[in-house]
């Protein structure tokens, strides 16, 4: 019997068995852990091999624009975690949206995308895709109905991100889905914020997910990083786009985001359980007008993202009372909270909104977000939950 007719241990696994050990795929030389292959080429067996790896007749690696075993290894490992098909590992979480859009969409399409998604994917969409024919219009990420009435014969993509940054609104992504398999379209889906440790847009309708790598999947701030996940037909048209045009995956990178996978789970619990915590506390404080976190009983979301969702992420934000000065106040006032517009690392940071992230807004835009002078969010990381709340504590101070 030759191995692979075996079938295959991980079969039916565990998300976090898989996050340990799917793609791996030994050199040869019995490490245990995962090595990287730093090389741009590959060496060919004869001028025949080489001559039908290049035709595609053969398969093996060629160079590394193509594939690498190390970005393999994260490709197959993401792949396993979403319920993917297929995975392809980009450059960066923008690489992963621009390479899904390069690969298939085409001048005349129609995209409608959520209006509460990541202030770069918006330029993305707007700016870029918008000079090379591709209509798009932006609609509330929870106003089903202006999705059903948005989509048009020519509508082949939407998008949406979930839970919203920064005010966790909650998309119904089974709802979604229905709206877009009815128009013809494919339901793409950011799922930076929640992870597959938290939900798997794919189970529950969707067509195709997308990582920004850079923020939990490595988890420690490190490596900047995408992957784009779904049915193997559509992941082979990304990952053309990806040979053709070149934001492939570093295979340091990928290196990287696997050690970081391996304790996928156990972070985005522990981001969960502190998060939580702390937005029940920052609710019962004086000088908190309101707190943004679904996993909160009363914010409108809860329910939903009780049942999409398995807890409720790391990210939270709140409003302080006063404005714009109060809010820099109690940001320049913590110490141990890292003011910086990055998320997902095992180090919490703070940041002001309406003058960063959402700064290029207009004020009527960023009115019609919800987006005020006075909010505040919060990527929960590991530190301890007491020295958070200390740390927390000291902003409130100073906001008075
Ligand atoms: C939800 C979301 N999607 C995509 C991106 C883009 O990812 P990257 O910075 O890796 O290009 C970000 C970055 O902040 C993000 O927050």
């Amino acid at each position: 019997m030759s191995e692979d007719q075996y079938p295959d241990p991980l079969d039916g696994a565990q998300l976090d068995t898989l996050a340990i050990r799917a793609g791996i795929a030994r050199s040869g030389e019995g490490e245990h852990s995962e090595p990287i292959f730093a090389t741009s080429s590959y060496v060919f067996d004869s001028a025949a091999d080489a001559a039908a790896r290049f035709a595609g007749e053969q398969p093996g690696n060629v160079y590394s624009r193509y594939t690498n075993p190390t970005v393999r290894t994260f490709e197959q490992r993401i792949a396993a975690l979403e319920g993917g098909e297929m995975a392809v590992g980009t450059a960066s979480g923008m690489a992963a949206i621009l390479s899904t859009c390069m690969a298939l969409l085409k001048a005349g399409d129609h995209v409608l995308c959520s209006r509460d998604v990541f202030g770069t994917t918006t330029n993305l969409f707007a700016r870029y895709l918008g000079k090379f024919g591709v209509q798009v219009d932006f609609v509330p990420l929870l106003a089903l109905n202006q999705w059903r009435a948005g989509v048009r014969p020519e509508t082949a993509l939407l998008f949406v991100e979930t839970p919203s940054n920064p005010l966790c609104e909650v998309a119904d992504l089974s709802a979604l889905a229905t709206i877009a398999h009815d128009a013809g379209a494919l339901l793409v889906v950011d799922n930076c914020f929640c992870t597959p440790a938290l939900q798997r847009p794919l189970a529950l309708g969707a067509d195709i997910v997308i990582h920004s790598a850079t923020k939990y999947l490595d988890g420690q701030g490190r490596c900047v990083g995408g992957a784009v996940v779904g049915a193997a037909e559509q992941m082979t048209e990304v990952l053309t786009f990806l040979r053709t045009c070149g934001p492939t995956m570093s295979a340091f990178n990928a290196w990287v985001f696997l050690k970081g996978l391996e304790t996928l789970r156990l972070r985005m619990e522990a981001h969960s359980h502190t998060a939580l915590e702390l937005a029940l506390w920052l609710q019962q404080q004086p000088q908190v007008q309101r707190v943004y976190y679904a996993g909160l009983p009363d914010h409108p979301g809860h329910e939903l993202a009780a049942r999409q969702q398995s807890a409720f992420g790391g990210v939270l934000s709140f409003e302080v009372r006063g404005g714009r000065e109060q809010a820099w106040r109690f940001i320049d006032a913590t110490r141990i909270i890292s003011l910086t517009a990055n998320l997902g690392d095992a180090k919490s940071t703070i940041v002001h909104p309406a003058t960063t992230t959402h700064g290029r807004l207009s004020p009527e835009q960023r009115a019609a977000a919800g987006i005020g002078d006075n909010l505040i969010r919060v990527a929960v990381g590991l530190e301890h939950p007491d020295d958070l709340r200390t740390d927390l504590q000291r902003g409130l101070d100073a906001t008075v």
